[in-house]
């Protein structure tokens, strides 16, 4: 039997709560996995009437593509348990009387809010006297621009919640093809023999975005792509693949692995920085035939600004598994494509028993594809049928497509798995604070760097695949960036 879970989305008008988690409420409703008991409360300071407020639900509800069909009944068992409440989130009064409204059962605060105004928050809870053992906190990035501003944030979040009460929200972990990527490694026995510095040549993450900066200039600004980007979603991604296998299936062993790989990663700093990174800064040019314009003559830019669009680094795990196996990341704006892949490139065999071409030698990839066309592929070396007396080999691909394999399920989206495990008490998708640190003391060392050696963005073209020296930065060590191949 489910217990009643109160989810409070404080910031609840916001853009974030309409466009994603609203939706996945109404999917986790439609589903029957929140306790008819729970209310939903969208906790605003009244910039819409109730009624605009439930309008604005549904229409982005039914506009989400995790949505399948929004239907008449279930709306209205679903707005049955929404709560509009107006107030202010850091006045403990508000917070008492949402209480006396919402009525018993555990809590959730969900803060869809600037990190500025977290501790005012936090403290008002705290001084209402709302949270006990069970009640969990959900936090949203940016936690902080640097190891020290992260400290602080989480510092303020300690004075009223403890580790197991805070759920810090990486969203690429609630994708499932990221879920996906423990099964994959840990279910089949062909890929653990293989998965190290012997059998693997390195490892590529891309995750490529088509949107620009448009819409919040101001914000990206401040932040860049290696804040924005690396410094949590491929981090995480680098972490699945590296970590070692858990000693138990519970949050806290996964999450010890994921923190030695993070702890593992080779420093850069100001001595290293210019030959493992790639900066870059996306100018005019089309995307899907379309004239976009350049990062500094997007609505509110600044005439100018040195903020990278664009990171390629050339990182690397210094553990036994890992010793000397390149981990090739980037990800941009403005890119030709959007889309996420891990390539993972094995070297090349030893001896070959027949004449193979040159350009295919390098060719046994795992391919797996995180967003879209969800799926892996293998790609292996075959002999083309056929008569002639030379044997000619062609490098083919072991192609599984997640939409086609599972036609009968649904896919649901990051924001469902999520919440659900908010509610169910569940640390397992969510980063602890030891990660998060040591992520940014990473991350640091490359924005020191930069500062230090005056390391500047190189031009792109929007609609490219990044500055020409993020090709380079794998050239000259005689690899190739792996081609979207859709
Ligand atoms: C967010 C970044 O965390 O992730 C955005 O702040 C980025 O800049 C987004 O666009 C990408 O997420 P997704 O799920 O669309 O790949």
């Amino acid at each position: 039997m489910l217990k009643t879970c109160n989810i409070v989305i404080v910031g609840g008008e916001g853009d974030l709560a309409f466009r994603k988690l609203y939706p996945a409420l109404y999917s986790l409703h439609k589903e029957s996995l929140l306790a008819e008991s729970s209310k939903i409360v969208g906790f605003g300071r009244g910039k819409f009437t109730p009624e605009k407020f439930i309008a604005n639900m549904r229409k982005w509800t039914e506009e989400s593509d995790y949505v399948n069909n929004v239907d008449d009944e279930s709306w209205a068992s679903f707005s049955e348990r929404v709560l509009h409440f107006v107030g202010d989130a850091t006045d403990p009064k508000d917070i008492k009387k949402l209480q006396k409204e919402m009525g018993d059962g555990e809590i959730v605060f969900y803060l869809s809010t600037p990190p500025s105004i977290f501790a005012p928050i936090c403290k008002a809870m705290g001084e209402a006297g709302a949270v006990a053992d069970t009640t969990r906190l959900v936090v949203e990035k940016p936690l902080g621009s640097s190891r020290e501003s992260f400290n602080d944030i989480n510092n303020t979040l300690f004075e009223t919640f403890e580790e197991h009460q805070i759920y810090r929200i990486d969203h690429y972990l609630g994708k499932e093809t990221v879920q996906n990527l423990l099964a994959l490694r840990f279910s089949n026995i062909f890929f653990e023999p293989l998965w190290n510095r012997h059998y693997i040549d390195h490892v590529q993450v891309t995750v490529a975005e088509s949107v620009g900066a448009g819409g919040r200039w101001s914000y990206y600004n401040e932040s860049g792509a290696l804040r924005d980007m690396v410094q949590n979603h491929l981090l995480q991604l680098v972490c699945l693949v590296a970590m070692e296998f858990p000693s138990r299936n519970k949050a806290d062993d996964i999450r010890d692995e994921k923190l030695k790989v993070i702890r593992s990663l080779k420093p850069i700093d100001a001595s290293n920085v210019q030959t493992l990174t790639v900066r870059g800064q996306y100018t005019e040019g089309s995307v899907s035939q379309k004239l976009v314009p350049g990062y500094l003559q997007e609505k509110d830019a600044l005439p100018a600004s040195d903020t990278e669009t664009f990171v390629a680094i050339k990182a690397e795990i210094q553990n036994n598994r890992w010793q000397g196996v390149p981990f090739y990341l980037r990800t941009g704006k403005r890119m030709a494509e959007r889309y996420s892949e891990i390539v993972i490139q094995f070297k090349p065999v030893i001896f070959k028993f027949i004449d193979i071409d040159p350009n295919a030698i390098n060719n046994n990839q795992l391919v797996i594809r995180l967003q879209p066309n969800e799926g892996v592929e293998m790609k292996l070396m075959n002999k083309v049928p056929g008569l002639s007396e030379k044997t000619t080999l062609q490098n083919v691909g072991l192609n599984l497509s997640f939409e086609e394999a599972f036609e009968e399920h649904r896919s649901p989206s990051a924001y469902e798995r999520l919440i659900l495990d908010v509610t169910r008490g569940d640390q397992t998708l969510f980063m602890r604070s030891d990660e998060l640190r040591g992520a940014w003391r990473w991350v640091d060392g490359m924005i020191d760097g930069w500062e230090t050696v005056q390391q500047k963005p190189q031009k792109y073209k929007s609609g490219s695949a990044g500055p020409d020296d993020a090709l380079g930065l794998l050239i000259k060590d005689g690899r190739k960036w792996q081609d979207y191949e859709g």
